[in-house]
């Protein structure tokens, strides 16, 4: 080989060494001024998983509202059980922070199909996961009240020890440990019965929209008095959810709907609310089997969160008054009721 080839063939060589290096320094620079500065910053890019669903639209509401440039995805667009897929977009976009909001949610199926709700609740959070950790983004990522056993008889903190007593409660637990596993930047939010206007639009809806579809039905309505939650208002939860990530806190967080109540004592309060007049009747768990075990008394304190300085979830009665309004507005056509108050 002659000299010239030689000096030619060890350049090469260099170059590509010095790009390796280079790449390897960006990478992990690329991590740090974001952690670091992530207060201060401007808002960059969000990613939204589950955009469509209760959550999911809210999510894309604030963030836009707060400045952030938002790309939302559901399953159409992506589906989260596709890992390349998964991967190709979020290192498309590498956003500052990406919200997984998209769920397998129906908790008695998944005792037929544990597998399915495996795949969406803990595997494809482990691809989210690996996509975070490949572009430094933060993830915030959301589960359930249903990790508990409900025998704690009080709001569940974060301190308490999980035990699920369903395919659906332990697809989720398992998501959190994935997304602890992989990542050293991470968000998980505990919540309690979302519902939201969202849920006027979504496959599974919500609790509100189940008893008012029942109510038009003039069927006589069973709800268990002996199961109690914290029903969970979205845009407040998604606000809340905004502000952990913009004043830099990490970890795990409950944000539940602060009231604890019955599920019979919520449809109550749900009829009074839209001026319902309707056949409703208390039953118990003993009475009224379902495929799932559900946790008797699954409220979430949350106090973490309030002495942190995040503002307290709205009281109930004006969460489901805004959705009263908000749902009149959607279904009146004029989707744009006002959201000047702050939730
Ligand atoms: N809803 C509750 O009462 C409740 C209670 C406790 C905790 N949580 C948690 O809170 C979060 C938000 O819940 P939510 O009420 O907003 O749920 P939601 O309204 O059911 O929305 C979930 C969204 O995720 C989408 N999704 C499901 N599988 C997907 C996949 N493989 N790829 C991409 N998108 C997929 C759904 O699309 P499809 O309609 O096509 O399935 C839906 O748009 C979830 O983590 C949930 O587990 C909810």
């Amino acid at each position: 080989m002659s000299f010239p080839a030689l000096k030619l063939r060890r350049a090469g060589e260099n170059r590509k060494k010095n790009r390796k290096r280079l790449s390897n320094w960006l990478g992990s620079s690329r991590l740090r001024p974001r952690a670091r500065y992530a207060v201060a910053e401007m808002p960059g890019r969000a990613v939204v998983l589950g955009s469509r669903g209760q959550l999911g639209v809210e999510l894309v509401r604030e963030l836009e509202h707060r400045g952030y440039r938002v790309s939302g995805f559901d399953r159409p667009e992506l589906d989260i059980t596709d890992r390349r897929a998964v991967e190709r977009e979020i290192s498309a976009l590498i956003p500052e922070v990406v919200f997984n909001a998209a769920a397998y949610n129906q908790v008695d199926v998944a005792e037929e199909e544990p597998d399915a709700a495996f795949a969406v609740n803990a595997l494809a959070v482990r691809n989210i996961a690996l996509a975070c950790r490949q572009t430094g983004a933060l993830l915030v990522h959301y589960s359930t009240d249903y990790v508990f056993d409900g025998q704690a008889g009080r709001p569940y903190t974060e301190e308490d020890p999980p035990h699920p007593l369903s395919a659906y409660a332990v697809s989720k637990l398992a998501g959190e440990l994935y997304a602890q596993a992989y990542l050293d930047r991470w968000i998980i939010i505990r919540t309690s019965g979302v519902y939201g206007p969202g849920g006027l639009y979504t496959a599974r809806g919500n609790f509100i929209e189940l008893m008012l579809r029942l109510a038009g039905e003039g069927k006589v309505i069973r709800v268990v008095q002996d199961h109690v939650a914290s029903p969970t208002y979205a845009p407040a939860l998604a606000a809340r959810s905004v502000d952990l990530v913009q004043r830099g806190l990490l970890g795990l967080f409950h944000i539940g709907g602060g009231t604890p109540i019955s599920w019979f004592d919520w449809a109550r309060m749900i009829f009074q609310a839209a001026g319902v007049q309707a056949e409703l009747r208390p039953t118990n768990e003993q009475e009224y089997r379902t495929a799932a075990r559900r946790p008797k008394f699954s409220a979430l304190s949350n106090a973490k969160i309030e002495r942190l300085g995040l503002a307290p979830m709205p009281p109930l009665e004006d969460a489901l008054r805004s959705y009263m309004i908000l749902r009149r507005a959607a279904l009146a056509g004029s989707g744009s009721a006002d959201r000047k108050q702050p939730v």
